[in-house]
């Protein structure tokens, strides 16, 4: 088979592919690549199935999986996370376990918080514009919005914020090359470090957080939850949670300016919002795929898996898949039923996938208004180089004449 069926590095296939994975999904629904070394599954069927079955494909070589490039992805840096990286019964003992202290009262008492950053920041934007300078929807807004929110959830004080967007940009997956594998090293360390140092002062003081509350379960019953374990959940909230927000932000906003007539449906009728998430979701999803481990000698519609072989289950792909959803290539903000799996299936499904939706929610409700005022420039911009997701790591924006 011709390796350009799945050029997975090459620029035109992260810019673009969508035809790529069409082909696949007609040609070659479950292919392996004898270049990167997986399999690659692109039909929905298949990407359902293969969630659902953690007993034959397991999470335990990561989200990045077998995808090894020059660049170290952050799953090589950062080391285990716990649960999105354990199989059941370990997984369903931990998802327990945190599901406790992160429940939907919690996130939902965000909202208003989650609404006054995204004003400050949208006041910001607009007095930086106001004195001519440069303007980037990315680092201005979708970047800071997450960031803020993920350290107010677990309780972070202010005065480390500027640490948190040092260990963001130099952990986030996308950043491909502007920090070496060294830096990005210290910047786990530091990590690790300060959180620890942030958990040994909840553990004195409690507050109402989400650390805080950990604290008082594992010092309750430190038989359940161990103190690697509670580092290992806040350092997978702040990686699960930042950029992959960030990113729906993002490629929404893109997907609003190429298509005018939703932003003009949206800002007259915000209560489609929601939806416009849903179908944004589907279609500009953050994460293009995510890795299993094969367990056992398996063999699935006519082809042979071995023990161990890797399985990249492309969530992107399923989600335009035209087996399952109508017309996929088109973005219709009243689809219904959307059962897109951009948020993922079975046991692993998105923990913090409320939490997503109101803060991507919150920040259209905002842009909507002030976004036909600018002009975005992906021509100048930056994708994030990495295929596992899809996103923007500049994301330049002027105002209009
Ligand atoms: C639009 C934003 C987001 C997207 C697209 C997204 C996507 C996903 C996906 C696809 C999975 C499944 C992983 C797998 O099957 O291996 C997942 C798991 C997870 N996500 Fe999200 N996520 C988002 C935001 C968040 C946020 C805001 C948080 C928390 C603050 C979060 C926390 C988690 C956690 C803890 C897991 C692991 C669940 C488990 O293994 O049981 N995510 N996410």
């Amino acid at each position: 088979m011709a390796t350009q069926l799945f050029p997975m590095l090459d620029p035109n296939y992260i810019d673009n592919p969508e035809p790529y994975w069409q082909q696949l999904r007609e040609e070659a629904p479950l292919y392996w690549s004898e270049e990167f070394n997986f399999w690659v599954v692109t039909r929905y069927e298949d990407v359902d199935n293969f969630a659902k079955r953690p007993e034959d494909f397991s999470s335990s070589s990561g989200p990045g999986g077998g995808l090894r490039m020059d660049d170290a992805s952050a799953e090589d840096v950062v080391g285990f996370l716990p649960m999105i990286q354990n199989d059941p019964p370990e997984h369903t003992r931990l998802r327990s376990i945190f599901a406790r202290s992160f429940t939907s009262r919690r996130i939902t008492q965000l909202e208003s918080e989650i609404s006054g950053i995204a004003d400050q920041l949208i006041s910001d934007l607009q007095n930086k514009s106001s004195e001519g300078r440069e303007l980037d929807l990315y680092k201005d807004f979708a970047s800071p919005l997450p960031v803020a929110v993920i350290a107010k959830l677990l309780g972070i004080p202010l005065e480390y914020y500027e640490r948190l967007k040092f260990w963001n940009e130099a952990l986030g997956v996308g950043v491909g090359g502007s920090y070496t594998e060294k830096q990005r090293f210290n910047a786990t360390t530091e990590m690790n470090d300060t959180l620890s140092e942030i958990i040994e002062e909840k553990r004195l003081n409690p507050a109402g957080d989400l650390i805080s509350s950990l604290v008082k379960l594992a010092d309750e019953d430190g038989e359940q939850l161990k103190p690697n374990e509670l580092l290992g959940f806040c350092k997978l909230l702040w990686i699960a949670g930042n950029e992959t927000t960030t990113n729906l932000i993002t490629n929404a906003a893109v997907v609003l300016q190429e298509q005018p007539e939703i932003l003009e449906k949206l800002k007259n009728n915000k209560a489609l919002i929601p939806q416009f998430v849903e179908e944004a979701l589907r279609y500009v999803g953050p994460v293009n795929g995510l890795f299993r481990r094969v367990t056992r000698d398996i063999e699935y519609k006519g082809k042979k898996l071995r023990e161990n072989d890797n399985v990249w289950i492309m969530f992107a792909s399923a989600n335009r898949d035209e087996r399952h959803f109508e017309s996929p290539e088109s973005f219709i903000i009243e689809r219904s039923p959307n059962d897109h799996l951009s948020l993922g299936k079975g046991v692993h499904f998105c923990m913090g996938a409320a939490l997503a939706r109101l803060e991507a929610q919150i920040a259209f409700e905002h842009l909507v208004d002030v976004l036909p005022g600018f002009e975005l420039k992906p021509e100048e911009g930056l994708r994030i180089p990495v295929p596992v997701l899809r996103g923007w790591i500049k994301l330049p924006m002027i105002r209009k004449v």
